[in-house]
């Protein structure tokens, strides 16, 4: 079998239908190859599993109800899937290579949606990965927050309770449908907080041409069953009461709007301000209620602001980017925990102004939505 993979590839490459045999290779591979029974050895015999190779290892660990983190749905890109394969991993491929540091490449740490099971493996799995479920929820209610915004509450079928810290995601499965093959998994925050068990609301933009976000948006409706698993992610309240700066662009909302109400309902009196960045007015939303619990909450501070300029007159509004209002509103912040959430391009420019005021790596927390 190796052989005839060898020549598919080395003809593609010469007549240049690359992709062609790509997927021909592909095909050829789950037609043709049988890797035969596995043994995956988890946490050093705590656990075993014996499975039919040919898949990759998140796959493979996802069809046993073990829910390894994979915002990219396994496109190699997100590096959540991460894992330490202690025995049978082989070698580190290339498109592994960029995401791993050399010193999780000399710990065996490998990016598992990459690995394909061949062999018998001897695997690490981070106990609270355990306690992640997958569920089947009915979608309760869409609402528009923006003319690209939803929120979507999903009420739980089975399980029918889930359990989570405010600030993790969970991963909704986007079917198949026309335009889209397999179902994928997206990351999504859960807006709501834990006490509100039975149910998961989340926020969600559309990215355009998005597969997952232009299925929520074009054809999932009220009524319709989903399929998600979680909790997932290490973005959390910690458990210090340092003040905390909390920093939102677009659905970066979501988080913020679970971590709040769990803090007023735990009566927790740690100063925050919540910078919410967007570009025009119609952008903005849960303003009232955020205004609401300003007013309530003697250490909660909301500052939305709007980067084009002349839409904040009425001062309902910061004008500028993001981290301009948040230069100029903070000062000496070396006490502080950061805490943000939304684009990559956003974070890693917001990152920059709150080194400048002091703000610590070890205390700024992040989830770039990409
Ligand atoms: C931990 C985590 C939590 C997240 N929470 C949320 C959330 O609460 N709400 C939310 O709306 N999103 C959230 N995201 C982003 C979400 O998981 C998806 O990436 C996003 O919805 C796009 O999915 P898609 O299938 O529609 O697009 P895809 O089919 O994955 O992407 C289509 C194209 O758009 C590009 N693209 C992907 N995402 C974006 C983006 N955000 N902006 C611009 N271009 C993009 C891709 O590179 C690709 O070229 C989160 C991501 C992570 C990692
Ligand atoms: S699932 Fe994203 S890199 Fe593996």
């Amino acid at each position: 079998m190796d052989v005839i993979i060898t020549v598919l590839l080395a003809t593609a490459a010469a007549s240049g239908l690359t992709a062609v045999l790509a997927a021909l290779l592909l095909l050829a591979e789950r037609v043709l190859v049988n890797y035969g029974p596995c043994a995956i050895d988890i946490n050093s015999g705590e656990r075993g599993l014996d499975v039919i190779g040919g898949k990759p290892l998140l796959t493979t660990l996802m069809e046993e109800d073990i829910f390894i983190p994979s915002a990219c749905g396994g496109r190699g890109t997100c590096a959540y899937c991460k894992l330490q394969i202690l025995e049978g991993g082989g070698a580190v491929t290339p498109t592994e290579e960029p995401l791993l540091t050399p010193e999780e490449i000399a710990d065996n740490v490998r990016i598992s949606c990459q690995v394909k099971v061949r062999n018998d493996l001897a695997v690490l799995i981070p106990e609270e990965l355990f306690l992640v479920k997958q569920y089947r929820g009915r979608v309760e209610r869409i609402i528009d927050l923006t003319y690209d915004i939803k929120q979507l509450r999903i009420s739980l079928i089975e399980p029918d309770t889930i359990e989570f810290l405010p600030g993790q995601y969970i991963q909704l499965q986007a079917p198949a449908y026309k335009g889209n093959p397999e179902p994928v998994y997206r990351a999504y925050s859960m807006s709501s907080p834990p006490s509100d068990p039975n149910a998961v609301e989340t926020i969600i933009r559309l990215v355009p041409g998005g597969i997952c976000t232009t299925w929520v948006f074009t054809k999932l409706a009220e009524g319709d069953e989903v399929i998600f698993s979680g909790p997932y992610g290490d973005f959390h309240l910690s458990e210090s009461d340092a003040e905390m700066i909390w920093i939102a662009g677009g659905s970066g909302m979501a988080p913020f709007w679970s971590m709040l109400r769990y803090m007023k309902e735990h009566d927790i009196r740690r100063k925050c301000t919540y910078f919410f960045g967007a570009v025009h007015r119609p952008d903005l939303f849960l303003l009232d209620e955020l205004h609401q619990l300003e007013a309530e909450l003697d250490w909660f501070t909301f500052i939305p602001a709007l980067s084009a300029e002349g839409e904040c007159d009425d001062g309902v509004c910061e004008t500028g980017l993001i981290t301009e209002v948040v230069d100029r509103h903070i000062g000496d912040a070396s006490h502080a925990e950061a805490y943000l959430c939304g684009s990559p391009g956003m974070i890693d420019a917001a990152v920059k102004v709150l080194r400048a005021k002091g703000v610590v790596e070890e205390r700024t927390y992040y989830d770039k939505f990409a």
